[in-house]
Formats: C-alpha cells, structure tokens, sequence
C-alpha cells in the first residue's frame, strides 16, 4: 500500500509517500526556520502563509523522488492535530482535496501519534529485531509536547504522565532565548553543551511521585542563577548543566515506567530525541536495566510526513483487521 502523507502542524512542511508503513520512498521537508529565527519564535501567521507558499512544490517534489505518479496512491494521510490551527489547515485541505480528486481514502493522523510511528518506519526496512515489540513505554519529547506512553498494540495507548508546564523542546528553547544564543535553542544547546562540564551548576531535578514531568522550575532556576550571578565566562557549562538536568528527569521516569510496567522495550520520539546527550543516557541507562531501546535516525526525530505516512497506514491496517478496537479507530474520520 503508497500513502502520499503530509505533515504542516508547525513550521515544517513536509510530504512523503510511505510504503506498507515501513519504507520511506520519500520524504521532502521544507523547513522554514529562517524565517523565524529573527523573531526568536514562530510566527503562526508567517508560518501559515509560507506553507500555502510551498505545499504544492513539496508534494509534487515527494511524487517524483519516490518514483510514484498520484495515481499509483492508495491513500492520503495527513496531520489533523495537535498544532499551529494556521498551519495545519494547510496539509490537512490539501490532503483533502488530493484524497476526494483520486477517489481515495483520506486518514487524519494525530501529530504525537505521528512521532512515536517514526519507530516503525525507515529508507531501508528495519529488520523486525529493531522495531520496538510490544507492550512498550515511549518517551515523546517535543517543542509542544511532552509525554510518556505506554503502547499496548498499534493504535491502543495509556498515557502514563505528561508535563505540568513547559514541554521539554520549549524549556531547550526559552533557556536559549533568555541566554541570547539562537533559536531554536535545542539543537543549539545540544551542540555548545558538548564543551561543557554538566556537573558545573547543580540545576534541581524535578522528581515528583509519578510519571508527570515539570519543566518550568529548571528554566527558573537558570534565570535565577544568571541574575544572581551574572553570565558565566563559559556559557557552555551553563548550557551543559541546564541540559543534563533536563535529560536526568526525562531519563530516569523513562526507565522507572518501563520496570514498573514490566516492558522489555522504550523508544524515543519527538524533537527532542535528536538531542545526543539524551540518547546517550537512555541508551546507558537501558542497558544497565536489561531494556532494548528504539530511537528514530536524527531526520525522522524532528517534525517530517514520513512518520505520518506510517502512522496512517498502521490506522487503516488496524480497522481493516478489527473493527471492534474502538481505542485504536477513535481518531480515523475516512
Ligand atoms: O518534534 P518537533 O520537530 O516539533 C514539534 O512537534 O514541536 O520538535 C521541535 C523541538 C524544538 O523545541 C527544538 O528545540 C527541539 O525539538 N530539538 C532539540 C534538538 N533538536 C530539536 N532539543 C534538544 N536537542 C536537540 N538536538
Ligand atoms: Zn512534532
């Protein structure tokens, strides 16, 4: 089965076409981060118009790179959700209008859901001993989101914990803000902290009961510190400390749900999951506990239609398989 899936929940627009949810024949992404740099942030209305801009070039640049012409399409997946409202009408209309003229069925994708299928999904297939088995905890770590879920089978999920306040990709990039060193401060952070010491400054951990995160306190705490102390000469043991407290938190709750949920498997998603420090801890961590580990390649980590496209073939699989499952067809509008 060809999925031509698109993904412009935020300020990406991308389009792929999948095949049988596992192999990526293409995958455009056409990030408009320049744009937005000097503004610090996204600028919804911006981002919107620079996807009505190119949506038309990235789908037709994802047909061609896969060899697909339209009419050898199956089906159309798009993300209806969680996002910019701005940005996803775009896709999500466009998905439409190319799924009614192909006489095709149309799959809205939730965007988280999106994230945690880039585990099942590459160029090359994964060999089965790769893809996470289930039942798995998945860490998804975004700029918007951040939560820890259990996956019991494609399509049936227990959330298990999410953030209080800041998400974890924001946290990264108001810290970056605040400290005047980019946007977006994630990959920025991740790359200045690789000078730094991360045992510099003893930023706290919050490590409430539970499986609930909280992210606000952390970037308090550096604010705090820099008006207390001023801006240290190395801002890369600064960057390093704030870094290393963040991904403590995400690691250590990641490891306690999988012992407590007796998994055998965590998996990774979600931006923040490109971050290096994070996938390096998971990875010692997992290892220390026995667990095997599913983290997507750095491409498919951040936002891109490829994990859409797997995400909505696994949808319209599962229904065609078992239309008693309501958990796993609650969000399939064909
Ligand atoms: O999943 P994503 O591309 O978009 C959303 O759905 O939000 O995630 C974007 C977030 C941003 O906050 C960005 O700073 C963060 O992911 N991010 C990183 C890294 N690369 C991207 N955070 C930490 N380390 C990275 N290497
Ligand atoms: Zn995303």
């Amino acid at each position: 089965m060809l999925i031509l899936s698109i993904e412009t929940s935020c300020d990406e627009t991308s389009a792929a076409v999948v095949k049988d949810g596992k192999e990526i024949l293409s995958n455009v992404v056409a990030s408009q981060v320049e744009f937005h740099k000097k503004y610090g942030g996204i600028v919804p209305e911006v981002a919107s118009r620079k996807h009505i801009e190119v949506i038309a070039a990235v789908v037709k640049q994802a047909l061609e790179d896969a060899k697909t012409p339209l009419k050898k399409i199956d089906a159309v997946a798009a993300t209806y959700g969680p996002g910019l409202v701005g940005s996803l009408i775009v896709g999500l209309n466009y998905a439409k209008a190319v799924a009614f003229a192909l006489k095709k069925p149309f799959i809205p994708v939730n965007h988280i859901e999106g994230h945690i299928y880039a585990n099942f999904v590459s160029e090359i297939p994964n060999p089965k001993s790769q893809i996470p088995n289930f039942p798995f905890v998945c860490l998804v770590v975004s700029g918007g989101h951040t939560q820890l879920v259990l996956i019991k089978d494609h399509g049936k999920y227990q959330t298990l914990g999410h953030t209080r306040d800041d998400a974890a990709g924001e946290a990264f990039d108001k810290v970056a803000r605040y400290l005047g060193i980019g946007y977006p401060g994630g990959p920025i952070i991740d790359k200045m902290a690789k000078k730094g010491d991360p045992e510099a400054i003893d930023f706290p951990r919050a490590m409430m009961e539970g499986y609930d995160f909280s992210f606000s306190g952390l970037k308090t705490a550096v604010v705090n510190y820099v008006k207390k102390n001023g801006m240290p000469k190395n801002v890369a043991d600064l960057v390093a400390s704030f870094q290393q407290a963040a991904v403590d938190t995400l690691v250590e709750k990641t490891i306690r749900a999988a012992k407590d949920f007796k998994v055998k498997w965590i998996a990774l998603a979600g931006g923040v999951s490109a971050n290096s420090r994070l996938r390096e801890n998971i990875l010692k961590r997992a290892n220390e506990e026995g667990l095997k580990v599913s983290i997507p390649p750095l491409h498919l980590c951040t936002d891109n239609a490829a994990m859409i496209g797997s995400a909505g073939y696994y949808l319209i699989k599962k229904r065609k398989k078992s239309t008693l499952d309501t958990e796993a067809v609650s969000t399939l509008r064909i």
